[in-house]
């Protein structure tokens, strides 16, 4: 079913017309279809049926409480990386039991904060990192639940900037140190071992590479269970890809088909980080051409929104297709679409063909995943509001910034 649909000449998310939110809400604003999110969770939930479970989002890849909301009543879990993240969970959801904990970088006030909050699991990244776990859960008097991510050193083939799993990343245990550590843990009284995993990077387009992760994992399980360790759970990670322009990554179901073939009959549960294949189709940003620019050389089409909406064009030369809202007819002309920020890097798209006049909508594709959740304030710009709709309904799910609140916390000198 398509979320994102054109009927009578306009752009639709659901039964809304995108026109009739942008004259409700302003621009620039992003828009989520909750049936989008609900489609794509259940495609996980399907074809993880008939098995032990759990869906953990990557709430990195947008954190709004009511994306986070949705989920949990589909039964998600969530994977963090901060105590913010950890903060929002439970202000959406009331508790943390379905949280795994990630991230090279827990601060000793975060994990007190997630062994109160009563999570799943850290997902534990290297050895001082466990060590501190194991002190802290120590003096606090429990046990603290860890499972392990393994870096399998295997190439994802995507881009740099989002490549986790080589051995020159700075992302889980080596592979050669993990039985060690995993064993000397499960030797604790401080720590309880749960589970292993991986995570080798996101926006992946093929299996091969999460089925190379997954064969060298399944030896480490199978050797840990001939040392006396029985896991819980294994922890896929995430990183499956969208498209966004010509891209073909696996369906949901071939992919995760695959992963459990390989698990096979081994008693584990099963759990996935997904975040981009959640929410990133699900959203869309929606801004309004201020100003035709046209030159000899290029042609601008100068929007409300910029980078620091949507920071991925700048930071990885990523592809958004950009769509007029309303059809216009005429010739297209060439544009660059760019914000108003003042850095010849703040584009988000270029070389687009459209046809457009001052005033005139244009919707940027597959913006809910690394959208909101990277935007800054750079140039002192509010940050856009969000937008969720549910069949014929609208919902604010977060009110567009305010200037006087992104300078309340400074002080000029006394
Ligand atoms: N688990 C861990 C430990 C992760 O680090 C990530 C993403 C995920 C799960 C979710 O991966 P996904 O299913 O969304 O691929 N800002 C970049 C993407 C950075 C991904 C970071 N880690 C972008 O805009 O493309």
């Amino acid at each position: 079913m398509a979320f994102f649909a054109r009927r009578d000449g306009q752009l639709h998310v659901e039964s809304v017309p995108l026109g009739a939110l942008a004259a409700r809400f302003g621009t620039p604003c992003y828009v989520y279809s909750r049936a989008a999110l609900e489609s794509a969770f259940g495609a996980f939930a399907a074809a993880l049926a008939g098995r032990d479970h759990l869906v953990c989002y990557a709430l990195k890849a947008n954190s709004n409480l009511a994306v986070l909301d949705v989920l949990a009543r589909l039964g998600a879990g969530f994977d963090i990386v901060s105590g913010g993240e950890l903060a929002r969970v439970i202000a959406a959801v009331g508790d943390a039991r379905k949280v795994v904990f990630s991230g090279v970088g827990k601060s000793a006030a975060e994990i007190r904060q997630a062994l109160a909050a009563g999570i799943l699991c850290f997902n534990v990244e290297s050895a001082a990192e466990l060590a501190r776990i194991e002190s802290i859960a120590a003096e606090l008097g429990t046990r603290a639940a860890v499972s392990f991510r393994v870096n399998p050193d295997v190439d994802p083939k995507t881009h740099p900037y989002i490549s986790t799993g080589l051995r020159e990343n700075k992302f889980g245990v080596a592979f050669g140190d993990a039985r060690a550590l995993v064993r000397r843990a499960a030797a604790s009284r401080s720590l309880r071992v749960v589970g292993i995993g991986f995570h080798i990077g996101s926006q992946l387009t093929e299996t091969a590479p999460f089925a190379a992760a997954l064969e060298r994992v399944l030896v480490l399980v199978d050797a840990l269970g001939r040392d006396g360790i029985a896991l819980d759970h294994l922890d896929l990670g995430g990183g499956l890809g969208i498209r966004y322009r010509d891209e073909t990554p696996p369906a949901v179901a071939d992919y995760v088909g695959a992963l459990l073939g390989q698990v096979g009959g081994r008693a584990l549960r099963i759990l996935l980080e997904p975040g981009r294949s959640l929410i990133g189709n699900a959203g869309v940003l929606l801004t309004r051409v201020e100003y035709l620019k046209p030159g000899a050389e290029r042609s601008f089409a100068i929007v409300d929104a910029a980078m620091n909406d949507l920071m991925r064009p700048a930071l990885y030369d990523a592809w958004h297709d950009i769509v007029p809202v309303a059809d216009r007819p005429g010739p297209p002309r060439r544009y660059d679409v760019v914000g108003p920020v003042c850095e010849s890097g703040d584009f988000l798209g270029r070389a687009r063909d459209l046809a457009l006049e001052e005033g005139d909508l244009l919707a940027i594709m597959s913006a809910g995943a690394y959208g909101m959740s990277m935007s800054s304030n750079y140039n002192t710009r509010p940050r856009a509001a969000e937008v969720m709709v549910d069949g014929a309904a609208a919902h604010l799910v977060r009110a567009r910034e305010e200037v006087a609140g992104l300078f309340a916390l400074e002080r000029k000198f006394p």
